[in-house]
């Protein structure tokens, strides 16, 4: 707190979700039709929000965030109606999935007009949208009276942002305000969907789950490496990661644990400090290790929220080595494993 208020160049606010202060929110409004960068909470991630419509502020977030130019961005907005301004063709099926999913955590991808620049989408003819579950996120979007481009606010490639501290700690002095609305309640980015294709194609696991996404457009896939190059650079192979070298032990009960700990002991017989992330039932397996847990195996929403605050706490505390343990491949367990092979790379 005593370094945030120090800091001259980014200023903070806090706003509770659950009782808005709107006069705040309209000064944060403000500074997004200003060209400002904002930072702000989001249910999955926070975000680095510019007014989508200016590339000049859309350049900023580029190089806020270290960001290379191939890499698009995701335009938020606050309702459905808006889609209609910045879509070329609003598919039905598309309608569909924002009546059931939005607000939420679904990305969906569409043929862009002409008034999203080339910049926003990296030069794609196709624009990701997306209407958030969070009240500050809404009201700023409506304050501002922009669409709000925003990636996840953090360095590139680094692990995404679950507290508005972790927002401070990558981007200090290059973002204008931070929106502190505490923890975020997903911990995982969205999911992102390309209605633009058939059959339908997740380019990213996240918040939406395949199977939830599959009971409504049940001939919906899961992009494989391959065909999703280029579409998304942020399924690049080494993304989402922490500082330390992350190992994702993939065996399953004794032989994992068996084959962490012998890692981990092969690792700190060489000098290094190693961190490892585990479910709760096995906080006790790993004796003389910093063990950070994400929540119970098959609780995997609590998983998915604590696993980048932890991953950043882990390397925190200067480990090295990072080895975590693996998730169930169903539901929520699909992203985490998704992230952990990515940070992992
Ligand atoms: O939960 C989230 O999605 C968070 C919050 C802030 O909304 N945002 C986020 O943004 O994770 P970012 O930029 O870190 O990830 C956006 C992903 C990237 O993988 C990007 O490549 C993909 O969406 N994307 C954006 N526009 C696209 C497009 N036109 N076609 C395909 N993929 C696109
Ligand atoms: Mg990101």
């Amino acid at each position: 707190m005593e370094e945030y208020i120090k800091n001259i160049n980014t200023k903070i606010i806090i706003i509770d979700p659950d009782d808005i202060d709107w006069k705040l929110l309209q000064q944060a409004g403000q500074a997004i039709r200003e060209g400002k960068l904002v930072a702000f909470p989001t249910e999955t991630v926070y975000g680095l929000g510019a007014d989508a419509l200016n590339v000049e502020a859309v350049l900023k977030i580029f190089k806020a965030k270290k960001r290379p130019f191939y890499d698009p961005l995701i335009v938020h907005v606050s309702n459905l109606k808006e889609i209609n301004d910045y879509v070329e063709v609003f598919p039905d099926v598309a309608r569909k999935l924002g009546e059931l999913f939005w607000p939420g955590p679904l990305t969906m991808v569409f043929k862009k007009r002409k008034l999203i620049s080339d910049i926003v989408t990296s030069g794609l003819n196709t624009v990701a949208i997306r209407i958030p579950n969070h009240e500050v996120a809404l009201g700023l979007i409506k304050e501002a009276r922009r669409p709000i481009a925003a990636p996840s606010a953090n360095i590139f490639s680094h692990t995404s942002p679950t507290k508005a501290k972790h927002v401070f700690s990558d981007l200090k002095g290059s973002v204008d305000i931070i929106i502190d609305s505490g923890d975020t309640a997903i911990g995982l980015e969205s999911t992102v969907l390309d209605v633009t294709t058939t059959p339908l194609k997740i380019l990213r696991l996240g918040g939406i789950t395949f199977e939830s996404l599959k009971r409504v457009v049940p001939g919906i896939i899961i992009a494989t490496e391959n065909t999703k190059v280029k579409r998304a650079p942020g399924m690049l192979s080494k993304h989402y990661s922490p500082v330390a070298r992350l190992i994702l032990v993939e065996e399953k009960n004794e032989e994992m644990l068996n084959r962490i700990l012998k890692l981990a002991l092969q690792y700190r017989n060489k000098g290094k400090k190693v961190g490892i992330i585990a479910c709760k039932e096995n906080f006790e397996k790993y004796p003389g290790f910093f063990v950070k847990v994400v929540g119970e195996a098959e609780d995997l929403d609590s998983c998915a929220r604590n696993l980048y605050a932890q991953l950043r706490v882990l390397d925190e505390l200067k480990c090295d080595i990072i080895i975590s343990e693996n998730f169930e491949n169903k539901g929520m367990g699909r992203a985490i494993m998704d992230r952990l092979r990515r940070a992992a790379g």
